[in-house]
């Protein structure tokens, strides 16, 4: 764990104050302003991004030298996760101490340290400030103050963690420690898909889908449409309403477990109910879809760690997934796909295969895309219309099934508790 610069200033800003009333119903209703409103969003930086949550970061995978970077997004906030001299992974703000131009440019690379383009300042990989050029000026004339103290301009670092080979950071000093914040359940799934094992980067997949995040994050909190929209799932077996799953709420509602028992193709009495179950469509490629059994014995799903981040598997592929706002109306979508050390070429290969089902073009993955697309168009047009989630009851209690929309209430329930509103 690092600590910050002692210097940083501390700024105290007026509280966002949202004239905006939550429904009667409380938490079965979601307003549309929480997903166009730009003071919601600007509150939603400071309160979660900005305040006392964990981040998801990166796996520590991607920087393994000395000096590899991988540049990020905490919220709005632009941050570098980058290996040190002594290899220890630091999470500092990409922002120049000068003017506050980004000092990273690139997702990815390595580095001996980092210049400010704009008037090259330049810093080590723990953010201090080394050199200033024209320090004494030139020609006899100008420079910085004599007493100007190098030490007391270096880039923030924030608190870090390393779990597992994930790197997750905190803006806030009063965060609780990373276990705490998420608590025993969501802490063993991510144990579970880390066990220690050295891992490899596979490769990413991004998209900007135009939806408020918070749609994404519903959608993972969402198991009910899983079983009716995404014809590959239903088809071929990988998500159904009649599989074996848990919905569980945990961390007020912030975090959640959601995962599902691999039962393959057939047809029961709930597939008469999933319109795009069809029965005359036959893979060519049943590999596409077969995964071959490992370590979560058919069990997949996974966690979601608010605000931002998911760990999990689908068939064999291992991936993260983070989520970065963009505006009220936007928000970036990137996948990590990883591998442990230790996997044989053959499983290496499924990884990738299965990494089909993901991302932008995935054969589940785009329906959800379009799916926020059109949530977004829809409640943009119709500011005052008001969203219902009452699948599985009015409760936010755990579900020991998949079509309930439980998940999604514990979060609103949390929310506006988080937001006072
Ligand atoms: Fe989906």
């Amino acid at each position: 764990m690092s600590c910050t610069h002692e210097h940083t200033p501390t700024v105290v800003k007026a509280p966002i104050v949202i004239d905006r009333r939550w429904p009667e119903e409380g938490h079965t209703r979601i307003p549309a302003w929480v997903y166009t409103d730009p003071a919601v969003y600007q509150k939603e930086m400071d309160v979660f991004f900005a305040g006392k949550t964990w981040n998801y970061v990166g796996l520590e995978c991607e920087v393994p030298e000395v000096g590899s970077y991988k540049r990020q997004w905490i919220g709005d906030r632009p941050v570098i996760m980058v290996r040190n001299e002594q290899g220890e992974i630091n999470v500092i703000e990409n922002r120049c101490a000068h003017k506050g131009a980004q000092i990273c440019w690139q997702n990815t690379g390595t580095v001996k340290d980092f210049t400010c383009p704009y008037h090259q300042w330049n810093y080590d990989l723990d953010g201090n400030l080394q050199g200033i050029p024209f320090r004494r000026g030139a020609l006899g004339k100008g420079g910085m103050p004599k007493d100007f103290d190098l030490k007391q301009f270096g880039i923030k670092r924030l608190r870090t963690v390393n779990r597992g080979g994930s790197i997750w950071a905190t803006f806030s000093d009063e965060a609780p420690s990373f276990e705490e914040y998420c608590g025993e359940a969501v802490l063993a799934e991510i144990d579970h898909m880390l066990p220690g094992k050295k891992l490899k980067l596979l490769g990413y997949s991004r998209q900007l889908i135009p939806s408020n995040w918070k749609m994404y994050l519903e959608n993972l909190k969402d198991p009910y449409h899983a079983t009716l929209l995404h014809s590959f799932y239903i088809t071929f077996g990988l998500w159904r309403a009649d599989s074996k799953s848990e919905c569980i709420p945990t961390g007020g509602g912030a975090h959640s477990v959601m995962v599902s028992h691999n039962e393959g193709k057939k047809k029961t009495e709930a597939t008469s109910e999933m319109q795009r179950f069809r029965d005359d469509l036959q893979i060519h490629d049943l590999e596409t879809v077969t995964p071959r059994a490992e370590f979560n014995r058919g069990r997949v799903g996974g966690a979601w760690i608010f605000p931002a981040a998911q760990f999990g598997i689908q068939a064999n592929s291992l991936k993260t997934r983070h989520v970065i706002p963009r505006g009220p109306g936007a928000h970036e979508l990137v996948f990590t796909y990883y591998g442990y050390e230790d996997d044989d070429e053959e499983m290496t290969r499924l990884r990738l295969k299965h990494a089909n089902l993901l991302g932008p073009a995935g054969f589940v993955s785009m329906d959800d895309s379009e799916m926020l697309k059109q949530v977004q168009t829809g409640i943009s047009g119709y500011p005052d219309s008001v969203s219902v989630v009452e699948m599985g009851g009015r409760d936010t209690e755990p579900a020991d099934y998949m079509v309930s929309e439980v998940l999604i209430r514990a979060f609103y329930q949390y929310y506006r508790g988080a937001m006072g509103l």
